[in-house]
C-alpha cells in the first residue's frame, strides 16, 4: 500500500519550496556542476540572488556503498537551503537507497538525464537514460511512491523533439515534481545555440513546473528567456561560475562577492585547492588583463590565493 511505503514525511521547509514554485514565484537556479557546485559555492550563490542550488552529480551506487564517497561527495549545513541533491543513477533501488540517506538534508532530489560525457553514457547514466526512458520513469515512480520528497529530472532535448515530448509527458504521469530542460542535444557542444523554442514546447506540453537551462549569462537574458518560454525558472551554470551575483543584475562578480567566497571557503572548506583556484580564475576573469591572469595562474597555495585577493580588493 502506498501509505505504508511512505518512509518519511518531509518538513514544512521542504514543502514550501514546491509551494513557492506552484504559487508562481520565478526561480533563479544554480546548476549542478561536478567538482564546482560544492557547499561554499552554493552558499555564495544563495547569498547573491539564487533561489535554488544543486549539488554536483553524486553517483548513487557509490554513495550507497562507500562511507568515504558519502563523506567526500556530500557536505551541507542549515544555511544550505533550498538545495537539491543531484544523483547519477539508472536503477530505482539504488536511487531510493541514496535518497533515504539525504532526505532530511535537502529539499529535493534530481536525476541527471543529460550528462553527455563518454564514461557516463557508457555506464548507462546521464544522457544515456534518454535512450532508455523506462529507467527514468521507474526511478521517478519508485522514489515518489516510497518517499515524500520532490523528485525532478534534468534532461537535454533530443534530435527528434517528439521523443522529448513523449518523455516529459510520461515523466509527468509518473509524478515528477519539475523538469529542467537544457536546450541542446547530447551531441551539441556548449558553443551551439540553445533551442529555446524546444524548451517552450516542453513548457506548453506539461503542467508540472519547467526550468530553462542554457546560455544564461546576465539577468537580462534570464528575463528574456522567461518571457519567451514562460517557464517557471531559469538555471545557469557557466554564467554563475563567472559571476555568482548575475541574478542580482551585476555585470561582473562584485568585489564583496569574491571576498564572501574566500570567507565561506575559510569557514567551510569542502573544495580542493585546484578547484578553489579555478573558481577564483572564473570570478576574476573580467578584472584581469593577460599578465595578471598568468600571474594569478602561478599561485599554487591557498594562502597565496587568499593574500592575492585581499591585496587586490582590500589593501589596494
Ligand atoms: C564545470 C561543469 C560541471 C557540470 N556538471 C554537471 C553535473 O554534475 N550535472 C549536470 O546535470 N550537469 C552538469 N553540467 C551541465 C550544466 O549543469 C548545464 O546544464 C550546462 O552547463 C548548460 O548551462 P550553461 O549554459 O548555463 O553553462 C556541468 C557544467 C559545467 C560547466
Amino acid at each position: 500500500m502506498e501509505d505504508e511505503s511512505v518512509v518519511k514525511v518531509y518538513d514544512s521547509k521542504k514543502q514550501s519550496l514546491l509551494d513557492r514554485i506552484h504559487n508562481g514565484e520565478f526561480m533563479k537556479i544554480q546548476a549542478p556542476m561536478v567538482r564546482f557546485s560544492r557547499l561554499p559555492f552554493r552558499l555564495l550563490c544563495s547569498r547573491w540572488g539564487t533561489d535554488i542550488t544543486y549539488t554536483p552529480m553524486i553517483m548513487a551506487a557509490e554513495f550507497n556503498r562507500s562511507e568515504h564517497a558519502r563523506d567526500s561527495d556530500f557536505t551541507t549545513n542549515d544555511l544550505d537551503s533550498p538545495m537539491i541533491v543531484q544523483f547519477g543513477a539508472n536503477d530505482a533501488e539504488e536511487l531510493s537507497a541514496a535518497t533515504e540517506k539525504v532526505i532530511n538534508h535537502c529539499q529535493g532530489i534530481d536525476i541527471n538525464c543529460g550528462c553527455p560525457q563518454k564514461w557516463v553514457m557508457k555506464e548507462g547514466y546521464g544522457a544515456n537514460l534518454l535512450l532508455h526512458p523506462d529507467r527514468i520513469f521507474d526511478m521517478v515512480k519508485t522514489v515518489k511512491r516510497r518517499m515524500n520528497i520532490p523528485v525532478s529530472i534534468k534532461i537535454r532535448i533530443q534530435p527528434d523533439l517528439n521523443n522529448t515530448i513523449e518523455l516529459v509527458k510520461r515523466a509527468e504521469s509518473m509524478g515528477v515534481s519539475w523538469i529542467t530542460v537544457h536546450g541542446r542535444t547530447s551531441s551539441m557542444r556548449s558553443s551551439h545555440p540553445v533551442d529555446y523554442e524546444a524548451i517552450k514546447l516542453v513548457k506548453e506540453t506539461v503542467s508540472c513546473p519547467v526550468f530553462a537551462n542554457g546560455d544564461i549569462f546576465t539577468l537580462d537574458q534570464a528575463n528574456e528567456i522567461k518571457e519567451r518560454t514562460k517557464v517557471n525558472g531559469v538555471m545557469a551554470a557557466r554564467g554563475l561560475l563567472m559571476n555568482p551575483a548575475l541574478f542580482q543584475g551585476y555585470k561582473r562578480t562584485p568585489e564583496e562577492c569574491v571576498l564572501d567566497f574566500i570567507d565561506l571557503y575559510s569557514k567551510y572548506g569542502d573544495l580542493h585547492p585546484v578547484i578553489l583556484h579555478r573558481h577564483l580564475m572564473y570570478m576574476l576573469y573580467d578584472y584581469h588583463n593577460r599578465n595578471e591572469k598568468s600571474e594569478f595562474n602561478k599561485i599554487k597555495t591557498v594562502t597565496g590565493m587568499i593574500d592575492y585577493i585581499q591585496d587586490k580588493f582590500i589593501f589596494s
